[in-house]
């Protein structure tokens, strides 16, 4: 059976509820929210400046709090699986030492986003956060939180409300305070996903076009393989790397301005492992545009082909696949009404991503079911807002 989760207007009642609790019975005078993502096809080509195609997700991170008039800032989380403590008070001092990243964990994307945001300073204030994304799944649970507290932080002290430096802000957060070296994709889907959508972002000019996807005889299923490799957090910034080397022997600023040919040219010049990246980043480019294209006249066949392609790409070639995602694709693939599959995300773990027919649903997760050796979560998604202020009760 799919998961649920729950709602937006659940999440905000929860949150304000704590939020009396912790703060003496007041309730809290701003909410906001933003979604986590999932990629359709684009992996690893964010951070060569290529193209990528997510949308927005019915998964959200909320954030409900008030200013008050003094220099103090404390946060709650209501995410269980957060570690502890759930509550940090700290201190806005003018030389910023208090938004050094340290424990608890969560708490410094919320430091690494009032460091990083562009009207300083901010004011005090007290937040409780709450999410449907689930923590470190592969569904951006971080970029959300980011962009979820960035909307927050605008709430409180308006900036010049351009959407792509916000993105690029929490990007920065994500940097600094996670030191993960992540591309621009996850916080500027946060911040500009739409309803019905998908986006494809060029991810060297940050523009972005928003695709329809709203067939309502479509669904996007996300299968949580619920393994996560610790592979992940060192394998990440050794394939930007090995991209880094493989332009600089190309001659070339990024992959972005890579062909094959220069590639095959190149071949001599270049390890293979070098060679499989930059092979897997230039076509995976060239897949998501294709890709995007086939979106729009509707050819979901053509689409799912691109997608099984990419995976193979990413499992063969980048190799950030694992067992288990390999599995979930092989069995969502063998279903009628399936269109295609994929992992999606950084890989060595978390969710594959696929679409298909509505009415394919159930066969296709009991079968994913049956054949997945481990215990996978489902979540049946449609593509969903970006980060929104929400009114309170
Ligand atoms: C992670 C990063 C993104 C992107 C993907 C791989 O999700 O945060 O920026 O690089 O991996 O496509």
């Amino acid at each position: 059976m799919a998961s649920s989760f729950p709602s937006v207007s659940e999440l905000v009642s929860g949150a304000q509820q704590l939020y009396g609790q912790m703060f003496g019975g007041e309730a809290a005078r701003v909410a906001v929210c933003a979604p986590g993502r999932v990629n359709l096809i684009g992996e690893h080509t964010d951070y060569n400046e290529g193209f990528v195609l997510p949308m927005a997700l019915p998964l959200v991170t909320v954030v409900v709090g008030s200013e008050i008039s003094s220099q103090n800032v404390t946060l709650v989380t209501a995410a269980s699986d957060a570690d502890e403590p759930q509550r940090l008070d700290l201190c806005l001092s003018s030389d910023g030492s208090s938004l050094s990243p340290g424990l608890p964990r969560w708490a410094n994307y919320v430091k690494g986003v009032i460091q990083h945001y562009r009207a300083p300073p901010v004011p005090g204030f007290r937040a409780v956060i709450a999410t449907s994304v689930p923590l470190g799944g592969g569904l951006s649970s971080s970029a959300s939180l980011e962009v979820a507290f960035y909307t927050f932080l605008q709430q409180l002290k308006p900036d010049d409300g351009n959407q792509v430096s916000k993105a690029v802000a929490c990007q920065q957060a994500e940097h600094t305070h996670a030191g993960v070296p992540c591309g621009i994709m996850d916080q500027f889907v946060s911040v500009l996903g739409r309803e019905g959508h998908a986006l494809l972002i060029d991810c060297r000019s940050l523009d972005a076009t928003h695709i329809p996807l709203g067939d309502p005889g479509l669904v996007i299923l996300i299968t949580d393989s619920n393994v996560r490799h610790s592979l992940s957090c060192s394998e990440y910034p050794m394939r930007r790397r090995q991209c880094e080397e493989a332009a600089s022997i190309l001659g070339k600023d990024s992959l972005r301005d890579a062909t094959m040919k220069d590639l095959e040219e190149a071949r001599g010049r270049m390890n293979d492992v070098i060679y499989r990246r930059a092979c897997h980043v230039i076509e995976e480019i060239e897949r998501t545009v294709q890709a995007a294209e086939a979106l729009k006249r509707g050819a979901y066949k053509e689409f799912g082909m691109l997608m099984v392609a990419s995976h193979n790409s990413l499992r063969d070639l980048y190799e950030v696949s694992c067992r288990e995602l390999d599995e979930l694709v092989s069995a969502a693939m063998e279903v009628d009404g399936v269109f295609g599959s994929r992992m999606t995300g950084g890989g060595f773990g978390g969710c594959t991503v696929t679409l298909l027919l509505t009415q394919a649903i159930e066969k296709t997760i009991q079968h994913i079911q049956e054949k997945y050796s481990g215990s996978p979560t489902f979540y049946v998604t449609t593509p969903s807002q970006g980060a929104q202020i929400l009114s309170l009760p």
